[in-house]
């Protein structure tokens, strides 16, 4: 792994922001993230959190005394948190007697006056804070806020981070006060064309501080990041990266992997960045079937970090997908980051938990995070309970091809999204897009995503949800030539034959032509379904009628030699404001195999009954 160097390459993620704001001249910009977070020393921030909704961008507005002076400290703003110094004072907020939100969590779910708002919402939280030692450092890490936000803390800007679903920070040292540290966190949902996604997705845009918030301390200097996996291509050699930040950029780190035998000590260059390779031939390698998990130890100096590892190897070969050097078969489900009971973005542990409980249930050995990064408990779930996983960046449908800007900021949602899963051996594939139309432009910038995310890590697996067409003199030949397909691992897509592109009698008549010898990978079959509604196999919505076009489409995919494996969409209802349908839809996409009460729907068991088959036939 090259040294993973963040710079203002990332500008999508982390801006190198000169503010001139109220005649405050500020240069900040968003740390790099800090690896594995919860292995730190950390002091949570969730809970409730004082809010000022502000559809209207009142919150910067600073009123002035005249003459206006630019350079004089503003006395507005809401990211000032200020108090009337006396009953003379003209303040017209207040956060402390303002109604609060959950942290982390969408707005939309937790206030039904918010459930559409999309906009602005000013959050505030204090917090004291006294580090363990004076030469330590601090920082507060978001697992991930949608869509921007703008962090103040005590008045002052820490900087801009700007995608949804991925992990962001900043280094407070030396800013904070022993006690009643204000941080104010502006954050706005406002869907934007040149933004990834773009205005248009068929799912719900929970705006928020939606994942946990920690303010996190370390040693002054410690191991900001690190990739520990086999080296590509082998199951006896390991691979090993880090990086240190700090003064003391080339103290040795000591490596140890007790349950295996190993240790080893790493000699950072003059920036910090080490790398070795180890011989580890006694690894028991992980799969879904032994997910075996080995502690892995760093100590550099004072900091000392544990992680829970799998290691094993993924690539494909010819059609083939082999794991571990053998040929597998993905039986999968495609998941949406979504309470399945209340609706709302899920963010924890016990939620990841559920969902990913539902797809062993299902028979799964895999399940496609759809359509964005999921949060961090999930990757870790799965390496714990056996799971493959694709992962995604929101590079969704209509994207703004041809902006210099959205193309940085997908890259650094992809390279934010690396970062911090690359330990995790359940995730094999990097997904950069789901359906996007064939164009030159739109060709060059998933290449250049592709180019992203091997630059970061040659481990895994690279696709995307890739277009189909159909022939034009044969509505029953479908065509997969998609030229993006040249620089994937796998030939993955979308089909929808039975739903939105006629019945599921269709279904025994399709044939295929593919332009690539690869793997397929069907990333989306299905149909919509209201839990409880039954009627014959014709009638839409109808349990029935999902269930009879999943066995129409099982039986109609095994025609395809190279055919191994299939996400369908989806394992829960999701809300999406795209689905009006009253009595039916009423806001929520009904494709899931899962009603939104948690009760599994017929189709659920035509697919389980599926993967029980495929599971026990000889490989
Ligand atoms: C598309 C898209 C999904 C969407 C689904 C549907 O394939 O990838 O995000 O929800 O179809 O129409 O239900």
């Amino acid at each position: 792994m090259p040294p993973t160097l963040f710079s203002g390459a990332q500008a999508g993620r982390g801006f190198r922001l000169v503010l001139i704001f109220s005649g405050l001249a500020l240069a900040a910009s968003a740390e790099p993230t800090l690896a594995n977070v919860n292995a730190r020393a950390t002091t949570s921030l969730n809970g409730k959190w004082h809010v000022i909704v502000d559809p209207y961008e009142n919150g910067y507005y600073d009123y002035r005394r005249e003459p206006y002076d630019a350079a004089a400290k503003p006395t507005g703003g809401y990211f000032l948190d200020h108090r009337p110094a006396d009953k003379t004072e003209l303040v017209e907020y207040d956060f402390d007697s303002s109604p609060t939100l959950n942290v982390p969590g969408d707005w939309n779910s937790q206030d039904e006056k918010l459930f559409y708002y999309e906009g602005t919402v000013w959050y505030r939280r204090r917090f004291d804070c006294a580090p363990s030692d004076p030469t330590h450092r601090l920082f507060l890490h978001f697992g991930a806020a949608n869509y921007l936000a703008d962090v103040y803390l005590n008045g002052r800007k820490l900087g801009r981070h700007i995608g949804g679903f991925t992990p962001f920070e900043f280094e407070i040292t030396g800013l904070v006060k022993p006690a009643g540290n204000s941080l104010v966190v502006r954050v706005d949902n406002t869907r934007h064309a040149d933004a990834v996604p773009t205005v248009n997705t068929d799912w719900w845009n929970y705006g928020g501080l939606t994942r946990d918030v920690t303010l996190v301390e370390t040693p002054a200097t410690f191991v900001r990041d690190y990739h520990v996996q086999l080296k590509q291509g082998s199951t006896d050699r390991l691979e090993i990266q880090l990086q240190l930040d700090g003064p003391q950029k080339q103290l040795a780190v000591a490596l140890a992997i007790p349950e295996a035998g190993l240790t080893a000590t790493l000699e950072p260059d003059t920036n910090g960045v080490a790398s070795l390779e180890l011989a580890a031939p006694a690894l028991a390698l992980w799969s879904p079937e032994q997910p075996r998990l080995y502690t892995v130890t760093l100590t550099a100096g004072a900091d000392h970090l544990t992680d829970r590892i799998g290691f094993r190897a993924i690539a494909v070969r010819g059609a083939d997908i082999l794991l571990n050097g053998r040929s597998v078969f993905l039986r999968g489900i495609c998941l949406h980051e979504e309470n399945p009971f209340r609706g709302g973005r899920a963010y924890s542990e016990a939620e990841a938990r559920q969902l990913l409980g539902w797809a062993k249930e299902l028979g799964c050995n895999f399940v496609r995070l759809a359509h964005y990064p999921h949060n961090e408990h999930v990757a870790r779930v799965a390496d714990e309970l056996g799971l493959l996983l694709w992962e995604e960046i929101p590079v969704y449908w209509t994207i703004a091809w041809d902006n210099p800007a959205t193309l940085a900021n997908a890259k650094a949602q992809l390279t934010d999204l690396v970062v911090r899963d690359r330990n995790r051996a359940s995730v094999i594939i990097w997904s950069v897009a789901n359906e996007t139309p064939v164009s030159e432009p739109r060709t060059r910038f998933l290449k250049t995503l592709v180019d992203t995310a091997r630059s970061l890590d040659d481990g895994r697996l690279v696709s995307a949800a890739m277009e189909v067409h159909t022939d034009p003199q044969d509505p029953n030949h479908k065509i997969v030539d998609d030229p993006f397909g040249a620089y994937t691992d796998l030939l993955s897509f979308n089909q929808y034959v039975g739903w939105y592109d006629g019945l599921p009698d269709k279904l025994p008549l399709v044939r295929w032509t593919l332009a690539y010898e690869k793997p397929v990978v069907i990333s989306e079959f299905g149909a919509d379904a209201l839990q409880g509604f039954h009627a014959d196999k014709l009638t839409r919505f109808s349990e029935e009628y999902q269930a009879d076009l999943y066995a129409k489409t099982l039986a109609m995919l095994q025609k395809i030699p190279q055919w191994r494996g299939a996400t369908p969409w989806i394992l829960t209802d999701f809300r999406s404001p795209r689905r009006p349908l009253p009595h039916v839809q009423d806001g929520w996409n009904r494709k899931g195999l899962i009603g939104e009460n948690g009760t599994k729907k017929q189709a659920f068991y035509v697919l389980q009954k599926f993967y029980e088959e495929k599971a026990a036939a000889k490989p």
